[in-house]
């Protein structure tokens, strides 16, 4: 079962040629004509080998290799396609190509599996489109109802189902992902942090994945002229926005316990130098791996938005956006990919992980697994991002025996 180092680099290429944005990074949004590109790449790959192809509620994907028992439930592994705004050529792709990969080593070999194994492509992971990310697999575990795909929109105002019928999907599909229809779900990722690297391992087994909460804020002042508006007299948006991103960077340190918080978007309007700021909004990204420290963190940002908004007699609106709780994952997948990483004289790590991934909402349908590989110097989601092709092979050998087992095996 040793897989072909040579065709995951040309998948990964192959993959990449899909770009938005040549020599700045990669840039594939959902839904776009170099998304649909990378998905037509990988659904060619894998009807050559058999697989049957199905679109899935929420935009997603998967390929069906047939069980010798059919009826059984399924054996899942992929990722996402999707990239951040100028992102790396790592980041979910390595997930899908490991899928790949492993799916063409079983047909290749033919080796025998009782249970049916579906290689997925997760839509829209990153938010990056449509400012809301795990939404594909958010829907398809109806976690979202299919009726919010109407309202979920891109920056140009077009709806997620506007996006997902032009890309050739039915919105009403409603075959959601339920218990007995999964036996397990395995996802192949880069770490996008430094710690493996640092600590010399080369593989990481994920034991549980940190909470997010996405939030937009817009603070509304008044719009006035910058010259003949005193200074005590304004209601300035981006002053009190000033205040409430120093805000929020203190409240992450003091609460600590892997607090982390980010204010990574901002817009300003009327947006001229010579007139006031009368509205600001900005997004807010929290993460913690405890529920409870991560809703208290959000309490003490809306806290401090009340204040210094209300001392500056300014209004302000905050819209809870997407959110995925912190999961453990399941033990019973992390002790077998344990033994599957020794049988290979290699010594993992158990980590957590402070990104958040499809897998996170598949731990409360299936018996969930990931399995991670070093990133250069911690670098993603931006263009220096990088992984070893070596590590991403042992990675996709990890998956391939790991699926086999789980597919061949009664229990
Ligand atoms: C996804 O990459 C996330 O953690 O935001
Ligand atoms: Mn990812
Ligand atoms: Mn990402």
């Amino acid at each position: 079962m040793a897989v072909r180092i040579e065709r995951i680099q040309n998948d990964i290429e192959r993959i990449n040629k899909f770009n938005a944005t040549p020599e700045k990074g990669i840039t594939r949004l959902t839904f776009s004509e170099q998304y649909q590109g990378a998905i037509g790449y990988v659904t060619d790959e894998l009807k050559y080998i058999g697989a049957k192809i199905s679109y899935c509620p929420g935009g997603n994907i998967k390929a069906s290799l047939a069980g010798s028992d059919d009826n059984g439930p399924a054996v899942m592994m992929g990722s996402h396609l999707d990239t951040v705004m100028h992102g790396g050529r790592f980041d979910g792709v390595v997930g899908v190509v490991s899928a790949l990969e492993a799916a063409r080593i079983i047909v290749e070999e033919k080796i025998a599996h009782r249970r049916p194994i579906d290689i997925v492509v997760f839509a829209e992971e990153e938010g990056a489109r449509f400012n809301w990310g795990l939404l594909g697999s958010s829907i398809w575990t109806g976690k979202l109802d299919l009726t919010r795909l109407s309202a979920i929109k891109d920056t140009d105002g077009v709806t997620y189902a506007e996006a997902m019928v032009r890309a050739g999907f039915e919105v009403s599909d409603a075959s959601l992902l339920e218990p007995q229809k999964l036996r397990a779900m395995l996802e192949v990722h880069i770490e996008q942090g430094a710690v493996l690297e640092k600590r010399g391992y080369r593989i990481g087994l994920v034991e549980a994945i940190a909470g997010i909460q996405h939030l937009d804020i817009t603070i509304i002042g008044r719009a006035d002229h910058a010259g003949t508006t005193p200074m005590d007299d304004r209601s300035d948006a981006l002053q009190a926005a000033a205040r409430i991103i120093t805000a929020v960077e203190e409240i992450a340190q003091k609460i600590g316990s892997n607090t982390v918080a980010t204010i990574g978007r901002i817009a300003c309007e009327p947006g001229q130098a010579n007139v006031i700021p009368g509205r600001v909004k900005f997004s807010l990204d929290v993460r913690n791996p405890n529920k409870a420290i991560l809703d208290s963190t959000v309490a003490a940002i809306n806290q401090a938005v009340n204040d210094i908004c209300g001392k500056r007699h300014l209004g302000f609106e905050i819209i809870p956006l997407d959110t995925a709780p912190p999961v453990s994952l399941s033990n019973e997948i992390l002790d077998l990919m344990v033994e599957k990483t020794r049988e290979r004289h290699v010594e993992p790590l158990r980590m957590i992980s402070g990104a958040g991934h499809d897998s996170a909402l598949l731990a409360d349908v299936t018996e969930t697994g990931m399995i991670f590989v070093p990133s250069k110097k911690g670098r993603s989601h931006c263009p220096q991002e990088f992984t070893r092709l070596e590590d991403i092979g042992l990675g996709c050998e990890l998956l391939l025996s790991t699926v086999v087992a789980l597919a061949a095996s009664s229990g």
